[in-house]
């Protein structure tokens, strides 16, 4: 069977079965700000320290991204369930009342780094590439903050566990 003919659901569904920590990918530019409640994102090399993760290329929401040319990725501990539907579009709030559910820091980019993410990552938009629908944004790491260590928010099955 050839990628062609893979059914998009049959897709989602195997990849239900795929286990992801939860993290929120946000960055600023002058007042504006933006932050997405992701699990596709992942380690690409320990050096230089480099990350990717890959956003919704339909959403213009998401363009800020490429605009600003920084993110930070923020992974979540199990007790920040509600930051991550809050960042996932749930409620549809308005994003200063999304960014105003937690205390944000400053380090090296001027992305927000979320002061209790079980690890955050402050990068460099070093490399964009759209592949099918979504946005590959490949992030060089400036700065590492480490919040307190926890269990973390995972999704598996649809649904938020704790690990
Ligand atoms: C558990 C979970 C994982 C998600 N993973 C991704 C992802 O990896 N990439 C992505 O673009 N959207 C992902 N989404 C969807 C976005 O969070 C959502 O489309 C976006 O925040 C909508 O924001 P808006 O209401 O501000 O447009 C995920 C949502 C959830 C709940």
């Amino acid at each position: 069977m050839t990628a062609k003919t893979i059914d998009p659901v049959l897709y989602r569904n195997a990849m239900s079965r795929y286990a992801g920590h939860v993290q929120i990918v946000t960055t600023a530019m002058g007042e504006e700000k933006r932050g997405v409640t992701v699990t596709a994102a992942c380690s690409v090399s320990d050096n230089p320290a480099t990350v990717l993760v890959c956003l919704n290329a339909g959403n213009q929401a998401n363009e800020l991204f490429t605009k600003s040319g920084r993110f930070a990725l923020n992974s979540l501990a199990a007790d920040q369930q509600p930051l991550a539907e809050a960042f996932s579009g749930m409620g549809k709030l308005p994003v200063e009342e999304r960014f105003a559910k937690a205390k944000w820091l400053n380090l090296a980019t001027g992305a927000p780094v979320l002061a209790d993410a079980m690890a955050a990552f402050d990068c460099r938009l070093i490399e964009a590439k759209q592949v099918a629908t979504h946005m590959i944004l490949i992030g060089e790491v400036e700065a590492i903050h480490l919040g307190p260590n926890s269990a973390a928010l995972m999704y598996f099955e649809r649904a938020f566990k704790a690990l």
